[in-house]
């Protein structure tokens, strides 16, 4: 458990402005043999939606290490870091320490989020809140979504950061078809949903009919008409 027990919103509010005033350098920010070190934060906005909705106890996980993960263990979090370099943990762990954020809540899991998440999972573990935000290459957007939000207790909120890479856009326009997501909050760089059910995201893709391009509802009458068709020159046949 975390040392912070209560936390007013207006106290939130101010520990996120804190935090973006003095972010941590836990990235380079160019490839070098001595990069300088920086954040590759997303937008204020994201982090201040966070802080609305995350009192001191609210279970939560992320995908990628940095500001965010700052910000988690300033607000009291139980929090579940899954990121990919030990280097990123320390950097977070030690900025916290200089600046008296207490670190009790928050929990590193090192490894890339393909092989960390399973385990989380499969554990039955529960959580509020998911950030979204680890690799952007293709599949693990949707691989981290798979994990982590299928951890999401009905009516918790799912955050799916730089929305408009290829991959993610992907995953966002899955989100958006699907009624068991609905759409709370963001701007074109980051959109969070809250989410209608529980449980598992395994499900046969029968269960998606709601995950068809525009083309493939529009051909499906037609396609029923030439199948009847078909069924019965066939059936005339034999
Ligand atoms: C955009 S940054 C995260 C920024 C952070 N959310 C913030 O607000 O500052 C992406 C992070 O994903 C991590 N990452 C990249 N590939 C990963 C993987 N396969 N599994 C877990 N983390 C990964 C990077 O090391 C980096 O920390």
């Amino acid at each position: 458990m975390s040392g912070v027990v209560s936390m007013e919103p207006a106290e939130r509010r101010a520990t996120v402005e804190r935090i973006l005033a003095d972010p941590p350098a836990v990235h380079p920010m160019e490839a070098s043999p001595e990069p300088r070190m920086g954040v590759w934060a997303t937008e204020p906005s994201c982090y201040r939606f966070i802080a609305e909705r995350c009192a001191p106890g609210t279970r939560t996980i992320e995908t990628g290490s940095g500001l965010s993960t700052v910000l988690f263990a300033a607000l009291g979090a139980r929090h579940i870091c899954c990121t990919a370099g030990q280097e990123e943990a320390d950097r977070v762990l030690a900025h916290c320490g200089s600046r008296g954020i207490a670190t009790d809540g928050l929990r590193f899991e090192v490894g890339s989020s393909h092989a960390t998440l399973p385990a989380l999972e499969a554990g039955g573990t529960e959580v509020d809140l998911v950030l979204v935000d680890g690799s952007h290459a293709f599949p693990l957007p949707q691989v981290d979504w798979f994990y982590a939000a299928a951890m999401l207790r009905c009516g918790g909120t799912l955050i799916v950061d730089d929305i408009g890479l290829p991959a993610v856009s992907v995953l966002v326009r899955f989100l958006e078809l699907d009624p068991r997501w609905r759409r709370v909050s963001g701007t074109d760089k980051w959109r969070a949903w809250e989410r209608q059910v529980g449980g598992t995201l395994s499900e046969d893709w029968t269960e998606q009919g709601f995950y068809r391009s525009r083309r493939d509802a529009l051909l499906q009458p037609a396609r029923r008409v030439v199948g009847k068709i078909r069924h019965e020159l066939g059936r005339r046949r034999t």
